[in-house]
């Protein structure tokens, strides 16, 4: 720890230079005089372009001589900085004096280098397992290419997540909250994300995915089955399908869907979770039963005034503007009655907005093609007026996708389940009209 407080301007500029946009740790560091434990591990993250610098640590209990900022670091278990300046002021200024070494002038550092520069590369190379690196952009063009025309939303949903997977040791789960219309991506987002999570190859992040319908959950007698019943009343040791769930795997994406309509008391619980990454529920002999979840992700979902909050970022041109947006937001919860304490909770709002007609001709191309793969089919082509013909039949009904996929059966259903009984097989086209389904090649002399 010496070494990295005593750092000279060089050494550091070496340390940000390779742990440029990637999280690196160092184990079983000194804390600061009085903390409990003495030791903790310290973690640092480079910001790669748009990114911010972080500076980690496992949470400790401060000693009683710490105040202020490192006392809030060191209970928090992070801080963000907005440039590699920044970040080492503070090491140099707030966080020297808390170890009692005081700034150090530049010109007397001890130091040759700021930490042990053959940890960080060793680390580089071999991620680590407790926080891993996640490309933030290949996440997004993987969300992007499921989630339609909502590309706002996906890049601030891919670059939420991958800070949260970067922690050490986050002090609290992520929190996200989508807002928008019926139909518009919202449960899709969330479904994909934890498909993207499964599959990424240079990550060993795998996450569990639990999806909450609080339709489900409007009684307040039903709030004992999302967390547990206490002893001597009915359903006592049936558990609960998010404590246990967030026991077996810490990593989990727990979707929150159709939040608004879920029972208050089931918000305040939730509230306890958000603040202290912890949920409790009745355990045996009266005592509590309690589940770290501070590294989940917890997405919410509501249409919740989804038509004045379009309607209010329009008017102030708002629209890919996370600043507007989140102030939007938060303003028409309050509105809606939903608890400032909750409110201020939220992490992130992703708006979702009214798609339009090149997002669900994408979305309709998808869905055709989703559905022929049902008939065992493997479709490459289709043809640009069997999506127009879908487009057709559910136009004007909503703002979402939904009514484009069950057109998408009655109007080609019979022309894949006739192709599917030929025995067609390889890379196909959907042709027409008429239409039909050919091998991808004969396609191409289509006109
Ligand atoms: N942006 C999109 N990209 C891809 N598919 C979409 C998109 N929006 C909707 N869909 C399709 O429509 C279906 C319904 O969308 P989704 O469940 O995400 O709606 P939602 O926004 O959660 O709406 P609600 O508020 O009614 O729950 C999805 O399963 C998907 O097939
Ligand atoms: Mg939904």
């Amino acid at each position: 720890m010496k070494q990295f407080l005593e750092g000279s301007d060089q050494a550091y500029a070496e340390l940000f230079a390779q742990a440029r946009g990637a999280c690196v740790r160092f184990r079983q560091q000194l804390m600061p005089p009085g903390c409990e434990p003495a030791m903790s591990d310290i973690g640092f993250e480079g910001g790669s372009t748009g990114q911010q610098y972080r500076l980690y640590v496992r949470p400790v209990s401060p000693g009683p001589a710490i105040q202020g900022e490192v006392c809030e670091w060191l209970h928090r278990g992070e801080r963000s900085f907005g440039s590699s300046e920044s970040l080492q002021a503070w090491i140099r200024g707030p966080l020297s004096a808390a170890f009692r070494c005081h700034s150090v002038d530049r010109g007397q550092s001890t130091a040759d280098g700021v930490t042990d520069m053959d940890i960080v590369r060793a680390q580089l190379k071999q991620a680590e397992p407790a926080a891993c690196y996640v490309d933030a952009a290949k996440l997004e063009r993987q969300l992007a290419q499921k989630v339609r025309g909502q590309e706002h939303a996906t890049r601030q949903l891919a670059r939420t997540v991958a800070r949260q997977l970067a922690r050490l040791q986050p002090a609290r789960p992520a929190v996200l909250f989508a807002v928008g219309p019926s139909g518009v991506g919202k449960t899709r987002s969330a479904e994909v994300l934890a498909e993207a999570l499964s599959n990424l190859d240079d990550s060993p992040a795998t996450y569990r995915y639990l999806r909450l319908d609080m339709n489900e959950y409007q009684e307040a007698h039903r709030v004992s089955q999302l967390l547990g019943a206490p002893q001597g009343y009915v359903g006592y040791g049936d558990g609960s399908q998010l404590l246990d769930t967030l026991a077996a795997e810490p990593r989990t994406i727990v979707l929150f869907d159709e939040i608004e309509k879920a029972h208050p008391s089931i918000l305040r619980v939730l509230m306890n979770a958000m603040d202290q990454g912890r949920l409790s529920s009745p355990g045996g002999n009266g005592g509590t039963r309690e589940v770290d979840c501070r590294s989940a992700i917890f997405i919410f979902t509501s249409n919740l005034r989804a038509e004045e909050i379009l309607a209010n970022i329009d008017r102030l041109s708002g629209r890919g503007n996370s600043v507007i947006e989140d102030e939007v937001c938060r303003r028409n919860l309050l509105a809606a009655q939903i608890p400032a304490e909750i409110v201020g909770r939220i992490g992130r709002f992703l708006v979702f907005h009214g798609l339009d007609a090149e997002a669900r001709a994408r979305i309709v191309a998808d869905c055709i093609v989703a559905t022929a793969a049902e008939y065992g089919l493997s479709l490459q082509r289709v043809s640009p007026f069997a999506v127009v013909e879908v487009m057709k039949k559910a136009c004007g009904r909503s703002f979402g996708a939904r009514p484009e996929r069950y057109s998408i059966d009655e109007l080609y259903g019979a022309v894949f389940a006739a192709a599917g009984g030929k025995g067609v097989t390889g890379p196909l086209a959907l042709i027409g009209p008429p239409y039909a389904v050919v091998p991808a090649s004969d396609s191409d002399s289509e006109g």
